[in-house]
C-alpha cells in the first residue's frame, strides 16, 4: 500500500507545472494557448524568454530529481523506484490536474535519470544538446537524446530491468514529438532563437 502512495503522490508531483503556473503569472493566461501549445520550457522560451525557461527547466528536472529520491528514500525495492520515475513523467505529460494535457517530459525524464543512473543521462544530453546546438531546433535533439537512450542502456550493460525501463521512457518522449517529427519532416518546425 506504502508503495502506491509513494507511486501516486510521484504521479502528482508531476502535475506541478511550472510553464503553466509561470505563465498564468505572469501573462494571465494558459501557456497552452501559445506556439507550440506545449506546456514546456521551450514553448516558455518563445512566450516568455530566457529567464521564464530556465526557471521551468530548473523546476521540471527537480520533479524528476524529487521522485526518484522518493522512490529510493521511501519506496520498498529498485522496481518502485523505476515506477515512480515512470509516474512523475506520465505525471507531466498527462496531468489530471490539467485536463491531461501537460509537457513533453524531456527536462522531467532528465531530472530522473540525472539521479537514477547519472553517466548515462550525461551522454545522452550531451548528445542532445550537441543536436540542437547544429541544428537549432530543440525538438531534434530532445528526440535523438532520448532515442538512443536505451541503446547507451544497452552500451553500459545496465541490466534488462533498466532497459526496459529507458525504452519506455524513450517511446512516450518520442510519441509526444510525433506532432514536432511531422514538422521537421515537413521543414516547417520552429528553430532555436536565443
Ligand atoms: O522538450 C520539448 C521540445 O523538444 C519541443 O518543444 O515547444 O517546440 O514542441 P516545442
Amino acid at each position: 500500500m506504502k508503495d502506491i502512495i509513494i507511486v501516486i503522490i510521484c504521479y502528482l508531483i508531476g502535475n506541478i507545472s511550472f510553464s503553466f503556473l509561470l505563465t498564468k503569472l505572469k501573462l494571465k493566461k494558459d501557456i497552452r494557448e501559445f506556439g507550440s501549445g506545449n506546456a514546456g520550457t521551450t514553448n516558455v522560451l518563445r512566450v516568455l524568454g530566457k529567464k521564464y525557461a530556465v526557471m521551468v527547466l530548473m523546476g521540471d528536472v527537480l520533479k524528476g530529481v524529487v521522485a526518484v529520491l522518493i522512490g529510493r528514500l521511501f519506496g520498498s525495492s529498485q522496481v518502485v523506484t523505476i515506477l515512480c520515475g515512470l509516474a512523475v513523467v506520465i505525471g507531466h505529460n498527462w496531468p489530471a490536474l490539467m485536463g491531461f494535457r501537460g509537457g513533453k517530459g524531456i527536462a522531467t525524464s532528465i531530472g530522473v535519470f540525472l539521479v537514477y543512473d547519472p553517466i548515462i543521462a550525461l551522454i545522452c544530453i550531451a548528445i542532445g544538446i550537441i543536436i540542437i546546438a547544429v541544428s537549432k531546433y530543440v525538438s531534434l535533439g530532445s528526440i535523438c537524446g532520448m532515442a538512443i537512450f536505451p541503446l547507451v542502456n544497452l552500451v553500459f550493460s545496465r541490466g534488462i530491468q533498466n532497459f526496459i525501463f529507458a525504452f519506455i521512457i524513450s517511446v512516450i518522449a518520442i510519441y509526444k514529438h510525433r506532432a514536432n517529427i511531422g514538422r521537421l519532416i515537413k521543414g516547417t518546425e520552429n528553430k532555436l532563437k536565443l
